[in-house]
């Protein structure tokens, strides 16, 4: 199996410096075990394990250690939005370390917590992060490394191009891993060169024979040109990177008006955030799983312009490692 050592490949212990990030609801056990089992690192997404694919927690992370004894790595979602759902972060984080998870992928929130925790027994976090204020609140709370999320990526992008970011978070001393964009081997070779630790990629590895998204969605990420993905707030209240279908043009991408005024209240502003948390959980999980694709409801970053087959996790894997090769 081809090597290429990096300071992310050492605290992951594995053996291609690239993530499977953590994709709600697109991560399923056999997706996360099947970019770990080719050398990289798969992120189990919790929410997505349990709600959408219907695992219970504790088998779902036994299913994926039957799929590949390499290390998985684990996405805490650590935004404190309610008691009740930070306590269960606090029960998942710690089964995840006792079914042998070391490797952690913490977003928004202090991280703190799970560092502690995966310190103790010699496991890593690093912090997803899209600015440098939110990279020293997450070095405050001690973090390993970093996930520089740029604005080409799917999911809740940021504002910011990978080199900037290379420029304004390269020099702090920790290990930063390149999010967003990502969608051929050269553009993970450029990402290496470029400083880059790593790559964390989503959308391309949504596109693939392991994924349990509906073939309509995988095909339309096939089908797409950067062009075609634009930032929706109705989703989830900020901009979300999703494929312009005749769905999203018929909603609309603003927040609506009554939203917008519930955003702008101190108080109105949680209760909102959580409707809308709720909302989107089910909105998404429907349009992923629907196979009519009558509301398409898709994320996806512009790393669509380089993807244009439906593959096994594992040979993306493979071959994105041998662009690396001399
Ligand atoms: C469908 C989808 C769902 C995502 N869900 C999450 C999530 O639940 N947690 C998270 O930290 N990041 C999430 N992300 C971000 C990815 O982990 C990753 O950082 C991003 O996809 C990288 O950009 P790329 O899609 O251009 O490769 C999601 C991305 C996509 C495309």
């Amino acid at each position: 199996m081809i090597q290429i050592p990096t300071p992310l490949t050492a605290h992951a212990r594995i053996e291609i410096p690239l993530i499977c990030g953590a994709m709600y609801p697109c991560s399923n056990p056999e997706l996360v075990a099947a970019v770990s089992e080719a050398g990289g690192i798969g992120i189990i997404q919790p929410i997505s394990l349990t709600y959408v694919h219907g695992h219970e927690y504790r088998a779902g992370l036994k299913l994926i250690r039957s799929l590949t004894t390499k290390p998985v790595g684990f996405n805490a979602l650590i935004e404190a939005s309610s008691k009740a759902y930070h306590e269960r972060m606090i029960r998942w984080v710690d089964v995840a370390l006792e079914e042998g998870v070391r490797f952690f992928v913490t977003s928004l929130g202090n991280p703190k917590w799970v560092v502690e925790k995966a310190h103790a027994v010699g496991g890593v976090v690093y912090h997803d992060v899209t600015e440098l204020k939110w990279a020293r609140k997450g070095l405050d709370g001690g973090v390993d490394g970093l996930i520089a999320v740029n604005r080409r990526a799917g999911g809740h992008a940021g504002p910011s191009g990978a080199e900037q970011l290379m420029e304004e978070l390269g020099g702090l001393g920790v290990p930063l891993v390149c999010a967003g964009g990502i969608g051929t081997p050269e553009e993970f070779a450029a990402a290496l060169r470029m400083g880059y630790a790593g790559v964390q990629m989503g959308t391309r590895f949504i596109a693939t024979t392991e994924c349990k998204t509906s073939d309509a969605y995988k095909q339309a990420i096939v089908d797409a040109k950067a062009e075609d993905i634009v930032l929706s707030e109705r989703i989830t209240g900020v901009p979300v990177a999703v494929i312009n279908t005749p769905y999203i043009q018929r909603m609309g991408l603003k927040a609506g008006r009554f939203a917008k005024w519930m955003l702008r209240g101190r108080r109105t502003k949680k209760w909102m955030r959580s409707l809308y948390a709720l909302k989107s959980l089910w909105q998404l999980k429907r349009s992923s799983l629907d196979t009519t694709a009558s509301r398409d409801y898709w994320q996806a970053g512009k790393s669509v312009d380089g993807i244009h087959s439906i593959e096994p996790a594992g040979d993306i894997v493979r071959r994105f490692a041998a662009a690396c090769q001399p």
